[in-house]
């Protein structure tokens, strides 16, 4: 057997680091610091299963970290015709985008990539076996508008999406959410068998810390939101568990845009492969490009070589990188990580040469969400026309309504002659997924003297087959508070959609990538 060269070099260079190491078992005593609330480990007795677990005791109602995780929309994605195959084993771990408020950022489909606990955590199919539930992300461009920022379309305005304990928890027990929302159907802990819990010594000296860091606005200009310690941090001690997905250069080409899709400018890449390294652990896609940095990146155990450019099927579960810090970092610090030089150049050749502020009229939806308090009527909008780029959307759902109402609804077919239904709150309705166009048609007032409002209520794609309004009905639903209608920004309309958006993926030094993954005699993609 041809042992690779990367595979010697990066052995070499790990027991220089860890004498006491071995290559599964990577153990290092002071890894995690005493406060350190959640860590990631290998589930003990699994060769690739790695979970998410509290030190600490935790309580029903009580927030799994402060700050959220960024959400990244993926949409209407295109597959290379080789992964139709099913035998290329390559679970893209991602959502469904009506779960995170992203279904209308497509025409298609719109898989949303929840980066942080909503990747690091096992799903369970076990239904109620879940232990903690996510909230919906925050939605907003960071300051950076597409009016003056050349950062405008770079980075996901979905952020913030936190997580909250469903039960109480003991220390060491470990991450459980519902695979409900997810796109596959893969489940990924033992069929929703609880697992033994680890002990707290095997953690702490196994796992790696997830909480060192948190987000705050960056003090990069046009970079939006950074990274930022939450702790002080040794010089080489490790500032994070950096675990990576495979992503293929071919997936991230958008026909329909003239951009590669966002997820790009998450990716860790060079310019000698086709593929790409997705991170995901929480905070970690925040973190911004220095050429002074303050941290890199290092293989934990060298990934196997067995992914080449001719063969895509034998692709490897896990594969996980350090986040190390290349000084001693104190609290309250910027994290920078080196990009690399060709970032750099593409990133200066955006700033003087691509990007124009736009001069169209654009009004983002939750913008208006704040500014307007009386929505309009279809008919007063005629005259006082929303920005082009908006419509209104209703939280409403259609499989509330009982058998017999249905079936009224379907034979009022009647020109004219309009059934409607009143809008009742019930559990769960303000979920994302209950969200779909309407029409604003009537104004009026309720018992308590506010603003309510009929509205016909529309499909859209994505949504669940018991949503869908059959096709002739008219479907009018009366006493609609304001709150349960919002502004929805158009397909394709929003920043990330923007024509001269940079993209670029982050480098990756190049000694980092297994040699059968290069492409021999030619650069992956054009300079
Ligand atoms: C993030 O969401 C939490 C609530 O889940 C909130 O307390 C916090 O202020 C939010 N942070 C930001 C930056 O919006
Ligand atoms: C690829 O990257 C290397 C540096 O890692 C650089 O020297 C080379 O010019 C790049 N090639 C292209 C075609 O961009």
């Amino acid at each position: 057997m041809v042992v690779p060269n990367f595979l010697v070099s990066t052995i070499i260079v790990w027991f220089l680091s860890f004498p006491v190491a071995t290559l599964c078992d990577i153990s290092s005593s002071s890894r995690v610091p005493d406060e350190c609330q959640l860590v990631y480990a290998r589930v003990p007795d699994t060769d690739d299963q790695w979970a998410t677990y509290t030190m600490i005791p935790r309580k029903t109602g009580t927030n799994v970290r402060k700050h959220g995780d960024i959400v990244i929309q993926w949409t209407d994605p295109e597959f290379p015709n080789y992964m139709d195959d099913e035998s290329y084993n390559y679970d893209r771990l991602t959502w469904n985008g009506q779960e995170t408020g992203g279904q209308y950022e497509g025409k298609f489909v719109v898989e949303s990539i929840v980066t942080g606990i909503g990747m690091v955590a096992q799903s369970t199919t076990n239904n109620g076996g879940h232990n903690v539930l996510p909230l919906v992300p925050r939605v907003d461009e960071g300051s950076l508008t597409r009016f003056d920022s050349p950062g405008a379309g770079a980075t996901t305005s979905y952020h913030n999406l936190t997580w909250w304990f469903s039960k109480d928890l003991e220390a060491g027990d470990e991450l459980l959410y519902s695979h409900e929302g997810k796109k596959t159907t893969i489940p990924q802990s033992g069929n929703g068998n609880v697992r033994k819990r680890p002990s707290l010594e095997y953690l702490k000296e196994n796992a790696y810390c997830m909480d060192n860091l948190f987000p705050r606005k960056s003090r990069v200009k046009e970079a939006g939101r950074g990274a930022y310690a939450t702790r002080d941090l040794l010089k080489d001690s490790i500032v994070g568990p950096v675990p990576v997905a495979l992503v293929h250069r071919d997936e991230l080409r958008s026909k329909t845009n003239h951009n590669d899709q966002l997820l790009l400018n998450y990716c860790l890449g060079h310019n000698s492969s086709n593929w790409l390294l997705f991170p995901y652990s929480p905070i970690i896609n925040l973190i911004n490009h220095y050429n002074v940095p303050n941290v890199e990146l290092q293989w934990s155990a060298p990934p196997s070589s067995n992914i080449n450019q001719n063969d895509n099927k034998k692709i490897q579960p896990m594969m996980l990188l350090e986040l190390v810090a290349t000084r001693p970092i104190q609290k309250g610090e910027e994290i920078y990580l080196n990009y690399g030089k060709e970032w750099e150049d593409a990133w200066w050749k955006h700033d003087r040469d691509i990007w124009k502020p736009s001069n169209t009229h654009y009004t983002p939806s939750y913008v208006m969400d704040d500014a307007i308090r009386m929505m309009r009527t279809e008919q007063e909008q005629k005259e006082h026309p929303y920005p082009d780029n908006l419509f209104t959307s209703c939280f409403y759902r259609y499989s509330d309504r009982s058998e017999d109402e249905r079936a009224t609804g379907q034979n009022s077919k009647k020109k004219d002659s309009i059934t409607s239904f009143r809008w009742h709150l019930t559990k769960g309705l303000y979920d994302l997924k209950n969200f779909r166009p309407c029409q604003v048609l009537k104004r009026m007032e309720d018992n308590s003297g506010r603003s309510a409002y009929a509205a016909r209520i529309l499909n859209r794609p994505g949504l669940d087959i018991t949503e869908i309004i059959p096709k002739d009905e008219l479907h009018v639903v009366t006493h609609i508070p304001r709150a349960a209608i919002q502004f929805s920004d158009k397909a394709y309309t929003t920043d990330q959609h923007l024509k001269y958006a940079f993209r670029h993926e982050i480098g990756l030094p190049e000694d980092l990538i297994p040699s059968s993954w290069k492409i021999k005699d030619q650069p992956a993609i054009d300079a």
